[in-house]
């Protein structure tokens, strides 16, 4: 079995806080004059992120959530994308926000974007904390990024390896030795 190690900070909490904060008032501004959005974390990596970002926007807004999982190993994605758990709101003529941990190859995106469409969503916008563009398979635009990080395996703040470390305050590198 290898050994875990967490390496070093990629992004510190302070740095985090700063961040939600700027994309917190971006969508203040972008939505104050449209209709009352609905914002939707995919569980379970963007729910430290969320609750921080939702507190900071002073707009009217719902919230929901939504639970997709890629098939293939732990630390790369396969294109096979399965929905685990849908919203409870009715998506169609809503303007809609997905708040996502991390782009990665952008096959769970590409496939949720296009579901919320299909549904009859009258806008769909997406807010990601990360983003790895050296591993994009599919384009996705990403309207309002945090970070975008090299090719590390990221944990913490809700990022996890194996269903652990979501509960890291700051967002650093996982490495694995054998
Ligand atoms: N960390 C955690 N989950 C992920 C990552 C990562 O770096 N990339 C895709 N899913
Ligand atoms: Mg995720």
């Amino acid at each position: 079995m290898s050994k875990e190690i967490i390496d070093k900070i990629l992004i510190s909490h302070e740095d985090i806080v700063n961040k939600t904060n700027e994309l917190a008032r971006r969508i203040n501004d972008d939505y104050r004059n449209e209709e009352t959005p609905i914002m939707v974390c995919v569980l379970k990596g963007a729910v430290m992120f969320f609750a921080d970002l939702v507190q900071h926007i002073d707009i009217d807004v719902a919230i929901d959530f939504i639970a997709i999982s890629s098939y293939g190993n732990t630390t790369r994605s396969s294109g096979e994308v399965k929905m685990v758990k849908d919203l409870s709101c009715c998506v169609e003529g809503r303007n809609i926000i997905i708040v996502e941990d991390i782009i990665d190859s952008g096959y769970t995106m590409h496939y949720l974007m296009n579901s919320l469409n299909i549904r009859g969503a009258k806008s769909v916008k997406l807010c990601s904390l990360l983003s790895k563009p050296s591993r994009r398979v599919v384009p996705v635009e990403i309207d309002y990024l945090g970070f975008e990080i090299p090719d590390e395996f990221a944990i913490g703040y809700g990022l996890d390896f194996d269903e652990r470390y979501r509960n890291l305050k700051d967002i650093c590198v996982l490495r694995l030795e054998d």
